[in-house]
């Protein structure tokens, strides 16, 4: 396995990303993980991953220099480059100016990291300190314009260090970089997939829970689907599943559901039917947060009712993922815990008394869709687009009506249908229709209309943070407006999202 240690930067879970892509195991650890564990883990190789601070400043993270006398390989990626000149006796001062954005890569020596590589190659700088003095028994293995000691290694040793970032895509061949840390200088075997982690998690849990009972939550996405299929898998019928039927899912997705996980995997789910009762705990709300506030209560009121009647329960499954699991350990908090609080609509109360179990936590979300097909779950479930908690009650601007509702989920249903026929489903990170509180007038046939209209919303992402509007071609457009008007009963107008986020967000709400 490989260790990487966190020291703050935006891009630490693309390292991490790269290095199981390539099928090893990794683990990232907050600065501060003493020395000793890092011992027991037996590392095969350990990245100290970049950051903001500068070595000089006075809470800037620092490192345990014994890391440096275990005999594991180390690759130091920009503030881990200079954390690693700085234990060793070398010396970091600050560059003049910043340094930022693509630079062109001279490769000075053919080493491990750089094998079979052109001269010359594009990365990606973003440092403000660089490094002034090589500790003893370090060459220089690549500069740029502006840095000379852009890459140095000290081959003894298998010390290597990289002033530029070789996880993000900028840096062309920077995963090829990452690669060759892994197998060539650290000897890493592939031992990471999908099928080997199923065996070994679905034991782990029989281990854990015995003859016990687990409750679990389900709520139609690929994370809480493919979490209670594996658990399903280690302790079959004593899994009780819990879908609450809102009412504010998509057309069709609780019985997609039920098809997949009941009817094809025999598992147990209790479906209850609360659409009533949210549709007049919504009535009249118009105010995106109170929407949001009495569908998360409401839900948690259900399900704790309902959970109530299993007898024995014992344990509480969740498909938390390893992303959010970094967020909460790393010491710097990463961009996205902000969004996830203010977005966790379905999380459980503590006082419920129920012990987590969380057979997801070692994994990112496309090694979940991985193990979800491995398990056989349906290719839908396994590549459904995120979809908001709260679901279409924030799609509908305005109060959420039986009729409303209605209309949003037909025009949705076209929208999806389109984009599925044109192949585009899964290139997009969304892609969804928007009730707006307007109406406006038309004619169809000889008649005048006076009718809704909705927004087209498509955006590509990559984690949500960000998001750029997708280039949707014309004619599928024309497409989506032809049938939306003609076929569902109360819209006569449709328009198309051209905000990005920043400024705008995804939802509308
Ligand atoms: P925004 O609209 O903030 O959305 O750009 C970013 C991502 O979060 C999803 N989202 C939510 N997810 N509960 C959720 O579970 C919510 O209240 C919520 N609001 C937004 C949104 O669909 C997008 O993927």
């Amino acid at each position: 396995m490989i260790l990487i240690i966190d020291f703050g930067s935006q891009f630490n879970q693309l390292i991490a990303r790269r290095v199981r892509e390539n099928e090893v195991y990794c683990q990232i650890e907050p600065a501060g993980f003493p020395l000793e564990k890092i011992a027991a883990l037996k590392p095969e190789g350990i990245i100290l991953s970049g950051g903001p601070s500068s070595i000089y400043e006075e809470n800037s993270p620092k490192i345990d220099p014994g890391i440096f006398e275990l005999g594991t390989p180390v690759l130091g990626i920009c503030y881990g480059m200079h954390l690693m000149i700085h234990a060793l006796g070398g010396k970091i001062s600050r560059a003049p100016k910043r340094e930022y954005g693509f630079a062109t890569l001279e490769i000075r020596q053919n080493e491990p990291i750089f094998k079979d590589m052109d001269s010359r190659i594009q990365c990606w700088m973003s440092h403000g300190d660089s490094t002034d003095i090589l500790p003893s028994g370090f060459t220089v293995t690549a500069s740029t314009q502006n840095t000379e000691f852009a890459a140095i290694a000290n081959f003894d040793k298998k010390f290597y260090a990289l002033q530029f970032h070789p996880e993000v895509e900028h840096t062309v061949r920077g995963t090829e970089m990452i690669r060759n840390f892994l197998f060539d200088v650290c000897g890493c075997q592939k031992s990471w997939n999908m099928g080997s982690f199923a065996a070994g998690a679905i034991d782990q849990i029989q281990q854990s829970v015995k003859d016990k009972k687990v409750v679990m939550g389900l709520s139609g996405g690929v994370d809480s689907s493919v979490a209670a299929l594996l658990i399903h898998k280690a302790i079959g019928k004593n899994l009780h599943c819990i879908f609450v039927d809102n009412g504010l899912l998509r057309k069709n997705e609780k019985e997609n559901l039920e098809q997949s996980l009941t009817a094809n995997l025999d598992m147990n789910i209790l479906f209850v039917d609360e659409r009533r009762r949210f549709l007049d705990a919504l009535k009249d709300v118009t105010d995106p947060e109170k929407k949001r506030k009495i569908i998360g209560k409401l839900f948690i009121d259900v399900f704790e009712a309902e959970a109530a009647k299993i007898k024995d329960a014992e344990f509480l499954g969740q498909g938390t993922l390893y992303p959010d699991i970094i967020e909460s350990k790393s010491a710097f908090g990463g961009p996205t815990s902000i969004i996830k609080s203010h977005h966790n609509v379905g999380g459980l109360p503590e006082k419920m008394n129920l012990k987590l179990i969380e057979p997801l936590q070692l994994l990112f979300k496309d090694e979940v869709r991985a193990l979800g097909l491995e398990l056989g779950l349906n290719e839908d479930l396994v590549w459904r687009q995120p979809f908001p908690g709260p679901g279409l009650a924030i799609r509908i601007m305005g109060a959420v009506s039986e009729e409303r509702l209605s209309i949003l989920k037909e025009a949705d249903s076209i929208l999806l249908e389109e984009i599925r026929g044109a192949g585009l489903y899964r290139e997009l990170w969304q892609s969804f229709a928007v009730l707006l509180p307007v109406k406006s007038v038309g004619v169809m046939g000889d008649k005048r209309t006076y009718d809704s209209c909705i927004a087209i919303r498509a955006v590509t992402s990559k984690d949500a943070m960000t998001a750029d509007w997708a280039r949707l071609p014309h004619e599928l457009l024309a497409k989506i407006s032809s049938r939306i008007i003609n076929e569902v009963d109360g819209v006569n107008r449709v328009v198309f999202d051209i905000t990005s986020k920043p400024p705008g967000t995804i939802e509308w709400e």
